[in-house]
């Protein structure tokens, strides 16, 4: 029984106390390393993103993204990601308008998802669409990029400090605006800055200005950077190095070889964004990331592909360059999906996929960035079209599968991630793999997985993950495939099963929901994905 004096003390418990603000009872979203271990913490927990992207003009008017909400709800995502434009909050010099931040979190929060916001500002896809008008009609005060025939280009010019400053004011004032509305309940979790940043159609601005800095020596403090990060640049961006025998100092060309006027533009567009990342940090410090626009197919030369983004090349240059960016992240919409992965997973950056394709082949990709990569977040761009008439479309059914699969074993995943003890099983990941292979367990023990589907990159494909939950204890989850656990000592045999259970996950407890036996004693999923736990007498 409650005595009256512990009973008063229960009530004032649930008062919040003049002194202790809103803010303390959710902490801030942050990205937490631990050595070269990242994790991603809302309200104070490793979270995994299960996010879907809206399409670029799905937010001009907030019940436009009504079909986004319900994508979202219908494939089981947790987080939305949904640009804010410049040129609509800031329609003058220095009169904002947010209407548009206050329907978006409601929206948000009426659907249950967190949210991912997009700042449209200085960039986008390697030009300036998104810049409000009165910036665009006043080329005199916010320079464009010069290209090397001597026409004015349709870009900011990074070495134009009006324009930098004016980004960084909106962005200041927008993640304000942010705190004012969202600090109890942290529905906003990051905030993209730009996007798709860099200079396309030219390797360099070849403005006199730019020309003149491009023909000087590279900044000492870039040279100390590389210097002492020697041992873990990316590959593209040594050999470029490696060409001019590592040289310590001179002009880009000199230190950089070929590499040079994309490692100019890099230096310039990173310290730019970081300028505007650093006065919305101050304001609201929320992660914050780039995205990137890939060195990819046929593209032969910087200016192919927006020259002075993150791309593999200059990861280095961004990193020396832009310390309030918490992470590069590539949008890949590559069929190589596993390449550019391992290229962004860095002792330096955590793995976040912003952007993906929305087709079938891509949505199990999910399973490599969390299981394999140890990524914080997988999301489809464009999905604002997933349900239609209530109902998931063809085309979403493969994300709607992997991440009903996917949600309930957030917590378990972020638990075993950088262990070794999460293994993805996904066909046709390498040349070879797309019938069969094993993985090798602790404890003596090997998986073999053999997929039950045609490998079909258009549609169907196994995909799945075993976690070692034990020495002789399994989650095996997903579809298309069917493992056996073999002895790897003694006479070559199958471990015998002691119990198989169909089930799901509350957090880290198990919920069993079927005992599997006679027939079903084996670990067979055939095309809906289902979560088993398997326990092996040995
Ligand atoms: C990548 C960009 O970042 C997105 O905003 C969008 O334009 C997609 N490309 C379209 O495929």
């Amino acid at each position: 029984m409650l005595t009256r004096a512990k009973f008063i003390f229960s009530i004032a418990l649930l008062i919040p106390l003049p002194g202790i603000s809103a803010e303390s009872a959710r902490p801030i979203p942050r990205i937490e390393r631990a050595g070269n271990q990242y994790r991603f913490l809302v309200d104070g927990r490793p979270f995994l993103m299960l996010g879907g992207q809206a399409h670029n003009s799905s937010a001009s008017r907030a019940e436009d993204l009504e079909p986004f909400w319900k994508s979202l709800v219908g494939i089981h995502a947790n987080t939305a990601e949904v640009p804010l434009y410049w040129e609509l909050i800031e329609p003058q010099p220095g009169k904002f308008d947010f209407h548009l931040i206050d329907e978006i979190v409601a929206g948000a929060r009426r659907n249950g998802l967190r949210l991912v916001f997009l700042w449209f500002g200085t960039w986008k896809n390697g030009d300036m669409d998104y810049t409000p008008e009165w910036l665009k009609r006043d080329p005199a005060t916010y320079r464009r990029v010069i290209d090397a025939r001597g026409s004015e280009m349709w870009i900011i010019s990074p070495l134009c400090e009006a324009a930098r400053e004016a980004d960084a004011r909106a962005f200041r004032a927008v993640m304000e605006h942010i705190r004012s509305i969202d600090e109890s309940d942290r529905t906003v979790i990051m905030v993209q800055v730009e996007n798709e940043t860099g200079l396309l159609g030219t390797d360099r601005d070849y403005s006199e200005e730019a020309t003149r800095l491009y023909r000087g020596a590279v900044p000492a403090d870039l040279m100390v950077y590389l210097s002492k990060n020697r041992d873990s640049l990316s590959a593209s961006f040594n050999a470029a190095w490696a060409s001019t025998n590592f040289r310590a100092s001179g002009t880009w060309t000199e230190v950089f070889g070929e590499l040079a006027a994309e490692a100019f533009s890099a230096w310039h567009v990173a310290r730019y964004v970081d300028v505007v990342a650093a006065a919305g940090k101050q304001a609201y410090p929320l992660p914050l990331y780039v995205n990137n626009w890939l060195v990819e197919g046929s593209a032969t030369r910087a200016g192919n592909w927006p020259s002075g983004g993150p791309t593999v090349h200059v990861l280095d240059i961004w990193k020396a360059a832009a310390p309030h960016i918490d992470a590069l992240a590539p949008d890949i919409y590559y069929p190589k999906f596993f390449d550019v992965a391992a290229q962004f997973t860095r002792p330096d950056n955590p793995l976040f996929v912003p952007e993906t394709d929305p087709v079938p082949y891509f949505a199990a990709n999910a399973l490599l960035t969390f299981a394999y990569f140890n990524g914080f977040g997988f999301s489809p761009f464009g999905i604002d079209d997933f349900v239609e008439n209530g109902a998931v479309t063809p085309r979403a059914a493969e994300f709607e599968d992997i991440y009903r699969m996917l949600r309930p074993l957030l917590t378990l995943i972020a638990r075993y991630q950088y262990t070794g003890k999460l293994h993805p099983l996904l066909q046709g990941v390498a040349q070879g793999e797309d019938w069969a292979y094993a993985v090798r367990l602790g404890n003596k023990l090997a998986a073999g997985v053999e997929f039950t589907v045609k490998y079909d990159p258009e549609k169907a494909r196994g995909r799945g993950l075993i976690v070692e939950m034990g020495p002789d204890d399994f989650v095996v989850a997903g579809s298309g495939f069917k493992v056996n656990f073999v002895e790897l000592e003694g006479p070559p045999r199958d471990a015998q099963f002691l119990t198989i259970e169909e089930g799901t996950f509350e957090g880290e407890r198990w919920v069993s929901t079927r005992r599997l036996n006679g027939d079903e004693l084996h670990v067979e999923l055939p095309e809906q994905s289902r979560i088993l736990r398997v326990r092996l007498l040995r």
